[in-house]
């Protein structure tokens, strides 16, 4: 069959790591200059304010460079002290995460197990709560990138608000920039972010929001806390410097990504992620795919490899004739499902690439898919995309 998207480029099409723009990766590669100058703290003054709007917050957010669960980590060691009881919602791979930080602290967890693929049922919280008052935070994903599961923030939040003493944290680090969940209005008590995710940068910044309420807990909390001391990092911003030596490659690329984004519109890029997600779900069923998540999120997609395939070749398959990377499944669903990433600077001609590679990929190891319906399908997601874009 002949390619009609692909050609010799390399495309990141995983969860994150993302695509980086040209202008971004330009600004990586600026010289270096020391952070405690005039023309470097005018960046880091410029991110600290636009990352307000982008958290859709009033509330400093502040950044460490760590990777997204440093950010988790200083989540918890933030707010609570050892002894202190959490419920988790366990619905994958990164709930699974939020348990064992939780537990290295000596916290004890009240897990809520969710099958995986499918988002907490709101009532499952409210019932804990009620029967543990003793619970002071509820700790959830936005998204559970291992499965493409989008949960019920805003619900979610609601009731973990209407406790008096129960904090709502949330990891929203394939989430945020994905969806709306606006942080003040929504009563979230602690957002964390990764910039390898939405922000689309490398690896290695994470992003932390403390709402009054977690601030007020953070003047409790007595789980040990040097690198990740917030307050110390909220003290420092507030004086244009930051607690250690700043990611000043970083920093600069993402003032890049964040004054175009203050360009755009925040809702653009909630557009984008959405767009490519919904012809991503719409190509899988022109191709009888399944798609996995029974509540799928925007920021990736998890698609049910055919019984006959093995999931981890086709992946391979992929990326070793196509050039496409995207992510398979971890733990019982390896080999079981394709996660295909909608984050980053994703061109319509890497999505249909991608698109195609897959097809292409799933008829060459012995799915049968005509080339009719390969083409069709493909056609059907350009005419999707042109369509979004003239909306
Ligand atoms: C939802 C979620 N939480 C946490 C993490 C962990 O982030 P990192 O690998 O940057 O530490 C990831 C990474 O993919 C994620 O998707």
């Amino acid at each position: 069959m002949n390619k009609r998207f692909l050609d010799d480029q390399y495309r990141l099409m995983a969860p994150g790591p993302v695509k980086i723009s040209r202008q971004v990766r330009e600004a990586l590669a600026l010289p270096m200059v020391h952070h405690r100058t005039p023309i470097f703290t005018k960046e880091l003054k410029n991110c600290l304010s636009l990352l307000k709007n982008f958290f859709q917050t009033k509330q400093p957010v502040m950044m460490i460079p760590s990777t997204g669960s440093g950010g988790m980590e200083a989540a918890i060691v933030n707010t609570f002290s050892p002894g202190d009881s959490v419920a988790v919602v366990v619905s994958g791979k990164f709930g699974q995460r939020w348990a064992d930080i939780a537990r290295v602290y000596n916290l004890n967890v009240h897990a809520i197990d969710v099958s995986w693929g499918e988002a907490v049922d709101p009532d499952q919280v409210e019932k804990i709560l009620s029967s543990h008052p003793e619970i002071k935070g509820v700790l959830t994903q936005a998204c559970e990138t291992s499965t493409a599961t989008w949960h019920p923030i805003k619900e979610l939040a609601s009731i973990a608000n209407s406790k008096k003493n129960t904090l709502f944290i949330v990891d929203g680090i394939t989430a945020v920039g994905c969806a709306p969940l606006p942080f003040d209005q929504w009563g979230i008590d602690v957002l964390v972010a990764g910039s390898q995710k939405a922000l689309a940068l490398p690896t290695g910044l994470s992003f932390v929001c403390l709402s009054e309420r977690a601030w007020k807990a953070h003047a409790q909390s007595k789980c040990p806390k040097y690198y990740f001391n917030l307050l110390k990092e909220r003290q420092a911003n507030e004086k244009g410097q930051t607690f250690f030596s700043s990611a000043v490659s970083h920093i600069r690329a993402l003032s890049i990504f964040l004054n175009h984004v203050e360009k755009s519109g925040l809702e653009a890029l909630i557009r984008r992620t959405g767009n490519l997600s919904q012809c991503t779900r719409k190509a899988a069923e022109d191709l009888g795919l399944e798609i996995f998540s029974k509540s799928p999120s925007p920021s990736v997609t998890a698609l049910r490899v055919p019984q006959n395939i093995d999931g981890t070749k086709l992946r391979l398959h992929m990326e070793t004739q196509y050039n496409v990377t995207v992510m398979g499944g971890q733990d019982h669903l390896k080999g079981k499902i394709l996660r295909i990433g909608h984050m980053g600077d994703i061109s319509n001609n890497d999505q249909l690439a991608t698109l195609e590679a897959l097809a292409l990929s799933l008829k060459e190891i012995g799915h049968p898919l005509e080339d009719n319906q390969i083409n069709k399908a493909l056609s059907s997601a350009e005419e999707f995309l042109k369509m979004c874009s003239n909306v």
